[in-house]
């Protein structure tokens, strides 16, 4: 199963995908959490990447094709993987295609999610992330035992520097016009599912599975 999850920031692509990792046991390749990887560590990448990234603009096409490309090749991707985050644009969809191709492979199914603004932007505004293992909370839908710590390690749970309102909207920006298009681009492949992502995260789950199991 090779899948890609598209969606505006906050419409639940982590969500689902740490879901379908359950499911199916296929690696989820989240080009954000890498990034926010390589900024924590502070590598060449990091610094690279990190300013666009607080500012909620998409990294360079290069860079991000280059790491998925590293990381599809890892030998837990061979059987299959969720993307999540990636591509973003038209080049970085060419790029997944030719990659997958010399190899042999494609892609089995695009999902959308759809979530309307107000609900994004509520969603975004209550998240808090563990700084240490990445578990995601919101405060209000999916709030930790303890409130402000992690369920699973105890750290204290924070909010990701580009969640500031300001960020927010170039981040929304950027998708409408570099992400978006997307979805004609795998529409015209016949790989597009439009999921509704309003509701409970099992039901939108049961309806990615119901998506991909049309194919
Ligand atoms: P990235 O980390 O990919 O951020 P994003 O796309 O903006 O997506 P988010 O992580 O904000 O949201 P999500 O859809 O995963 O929602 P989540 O499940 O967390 O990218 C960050 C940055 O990295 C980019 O801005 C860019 O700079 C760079 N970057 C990354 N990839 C790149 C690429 N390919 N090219 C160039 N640059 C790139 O859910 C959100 C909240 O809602 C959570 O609190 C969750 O608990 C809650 N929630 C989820 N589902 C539900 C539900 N069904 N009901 C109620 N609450 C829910």
């Amino acid at each position: 199963m090779n899948l890609v999850l598209l969606g505006p920031p906050g419409a639940g692509k982590g969500t689902q995908a740490k879901r379908m990792v359950a499911r199916w046991g296929i690696p989820q390749v989240s080009t954000g959490d890498i990034l926010r990887q390589a900024v924590k560590d502070g590598t060449e990448l990091g610094k690279q990447a990190g300013p666009l990234m607080a500012a909620g603009k998409l990294v360079p096409d290069d860079l991000v094709v280059g790491i998925v490309k590293d990381r599809l090749l890892q030998p837990d991707a061979a059987k299959g993987f969720i993307l999540d985050g990636f591509p973003r644009t038209i080049p970085q969809a060419e790029k997944l295609d030719e990659g997958l191709r010399n190899h042999g492979k494609a892609l089995d199914a695009v999902i959308s999610l759809e979530v309307p603004i107000e609900t994004l932007v509520e969603r975004i505004s209550g998240r808090r992330s563990c700084p240490r293992d990445g578990s995601v909370y919101h405060v209000v839908q999916n709030p930790p035992r303890r409130e402000g710590l992690c369920d699973l390690c105890g750290a204290a749970l924070v909010q990701r520097e580009d969640d500031k309102a300001e960020s927010v909207r170039t981040r929304m920006q950027a998708y409408a016009a570099q992400t978006a298009p997307l979805k004609e681009f795998y529409a015209r492949k016949g790989l597009l599912h439009v999921v509704d992502g309003v509701g409970a995260p099992e039901a939108i789950e049961a309806a990615v599975v119901q998506a991909v199991g049309r194919r």
